[in-house]
């Protein structure tokens, strides 16, 4: 059993610190924000995390766990004092260890004797070395110390299971004795055979940084593999999992979409290009990695504002908010971008998240909370998906359907089936899924285009009576379905202004999908480019033409 004071009671802190006391050790956090610690000695969780009031309330029941805001009363109790405060990006993007350095000059001030200060926030390789040099400096009392590092890898949304169930632990220490306290620390953890990796400071250090640019990294590849897919007609979500199933990638990371966000990816990505430049050995992919993950977001963004084109008057609903499920963070989360571009484009934005419409109540204004998903899209416009909420994946998509003034879905995590939802009538755009959505402009044209067209006895369109080779087996249908309509006429727009070209059909957004919109210069130019042999949702065959939408659309006019 070990004595430890864990300082900073946010997600690392408080976590870390609920279960090394569920590990059997006594623990006391300690942080600067008085009201978060009064909330937790009533046991109240400042933010969202499954499991999490369990675990401190049974290991504040069983005396094991206490809150203090006094970092003098914390030292003077512990033998290990872990530092767990933030590191959020400076001006220049790099980690500001400021409040590290300064809880480490108090934690000197208090020592009376022997102490282990463990690093547990994410800082560049050298801050150890700085902790170590500012206690020298700011001692009381001449006496014995040690520095390591050990860096968190817990999941926010998992963070309490990740933490009792890691893939390693990372130890690092320039002292035997260091090394053996922190060992004895995650002793439960030899339980479940978790590897130990035991090296020195700066190699932990860096471990942290590399692990998180990895995996950011290949976020950032599979979004520039969808954006690919999206000019050749290839669907992501298949590449993805065929190139998952290789052992060797692995399927995790491979999920395309708006790219990533939160309190760890975006600072840390940028923190390692920052501080590998100032070192003289700048890494090229993770530079790559944050352009392209800027660019993502807003090409995203460019496509929701392009669907909903002309945004003004139009309603728009938002669905989560959060920067992933099952956490209330919304630290650098896509959606606060996306609602900010939605309301300076004029339109009325409604939404819902299931837990963090309290935490969103403070930083976003203007906009409606709503009671829940279907509440949110009630005579709305459009639909953005955000987050990926197990509850908006199972969404029953025909009352959803009815719910909307226009069945526009935007699809920013790719968690509706494209086919599906164009069978249903609905215009649907994921990303990397097929071809992406006209400009704005074009769009714009298009919906003209298609209520002049709505007077008019609509004729037929030469792609439907022909059959191509994408489109034999499947293209023939009597009767457009409504959304295929507006994919057909989008395509005309295009050609119509010279892009034709560069399109790979008059689809506005609906996936890989060959229906009767396929065209008979697409399906030649398939047939020779790389995206022949791709088989995607588009090539199932097509559903039933029955469902929801002929009613609804027809409600509509
Ligand atoms: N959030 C994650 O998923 C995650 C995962 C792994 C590592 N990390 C890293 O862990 C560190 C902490 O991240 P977080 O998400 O827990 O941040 P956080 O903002 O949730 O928590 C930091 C806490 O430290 C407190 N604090 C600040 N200065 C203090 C001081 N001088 N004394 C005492 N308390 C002080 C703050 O009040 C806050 O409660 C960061 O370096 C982060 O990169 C975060």
């Amino acid at each position: 059993m070990q004595e430890i004071c864990m300082v900073g009671s946010g997600y690392v802190g408080l976590v870390s610190g609920a279960c090394m006391a569920d590990f059997g050790n006594e623990v006391i956090c300690v942080d600067t924000d008085e009201e978060k610690i009064e909330k937790l000695k009533r046991m109240e969780i400042p933010f969202y995390e499954f499991a999490l009031g369990e675990i401190v309330k049974r290991n504040m029941d069983e005396g094991r766990l206490s809150f203090s805001s006094s970092l003098e009363e914390g030292v003077k109790r512990s033998k290990v004092v872990f530092i767990a405060v933030g590191t959020p990006p400076d001006a220049e993007g790099e980690a500001d260890v400021s409040d590290v350095l300064k809880v480490a000059a108090e934690i000197a001030r208090y020592m009376t004797d022997y102490r282990l200060i463990v690093q547990k926030s994410t800082v560049p390789v050298g801050t150890g070395a700085k902790v170590r040099d500012t206690i020298r400096e700011n001692l009381a009392k001449d006496v014995e110390f040690d520095v390591a590092s050990n860096p968190e890898f817990l999941r926010e949304g998992s963070a309490v299971e990740t933490f009792m169930r890691p893939d390693r632990v990372v130890i690092g220490a320039w002292s035997a004795k260091a090394e053996e306290i922190l060992a004895d620390i995650y002793a439960p953890l030899y339980l479940n055979e978790t590897p130990m990796v035991r090296t020195t400071v700066e190699t932990a250090e860096l471990i942290k940084y590399t692990a998180n640019a990895y995996l950011a990294t290949k976020i950032s590849f599979i979004n520039e593999i969808a954006n690919l897919c999206e000019k050749v007609g290839a669907d992501v979500k298949v590449v993805a999992k065929a190139i998952g199933l290789d052992r060797r990638i692995g399927p995790k990371f491979l999920h395309a979409g708006i790219g990533f966000g939160g309190s760890c990816f975006p600072k840390d990505t940028m923190a390692l290009a920052k501080f590998s430049e100032q070192v003289g050995e700048p890494l090229r992919i993770v530079n790559a990695t944050i352009s392209i993950n800027r660019e993502q977001r807003k090409r995203v963004i460019d496509r929701i504002r392009g669907a909903v084109s002309p945004a003004k008057g139009k309603k728009v609903a938002v669905l989560g908010l959060s920067f992933k499920p099952n956490t209330d963070d919304l630290r650098d989360a896509p959606s606060l971008d996306i609602i900010e571009a939605l309301t300076a484009d004029g339109a009325g934005v409604r939404t819902f998240d299931p837990v963090s419409m309290p935490a969103a109540r403070g930083l976003v204004k203007g906009i409606k909370f709503c009671r829940d998903a279907y509440d949110a899209v009630s005579g709305a416009d459009a639909m953005v998906l955000v987050t990926e909420w197990n509850e908006f994946r199972r969404m029953d998509l025909t009352k959803l359907y009815s719910l909307m003034r226009r069945p526009v879905v935007i699809d920013c995590r790719n968690v509706y089936d494209p086919s599906e939802m164009v069978r249903l009538g609905f215009t649907y755009f994921g990303v990397g899924r097929g071809t992406p959505p006209p400009p704005p402009s074009t769009l714009a044209k298009e919906r003209v285009r298609q209520a002049a067209a709505g007077k008019k006895k609509r004729k037929k369109a030469p792609a439907r009576g022909k059959r191509s080779r994408a489109g034999t087996a499947r293209g023939k249908t009597k009767r457009p379905a409504p959304s295929a309509v507006i994919r057909a006429s989008a395509g005309k727009a295009r050609r119509a202004s010279g892009k034709a070209g560069r399109s790979t059909g008059g689809r506005s957004g609906a996936t890989g999908r060959k229906g009767p919109s396929a065209k008979p210069e697409r399906a030649s130019a398939r047939a020779k480019g790389p995206a022949r042999k791709t088989k995607s949702p588009a090539r199932k065959p097509k559903g039933s033409t029955a469902g929801p939408r002929g009613s609804a659309r027809k409600r509509r006019g």
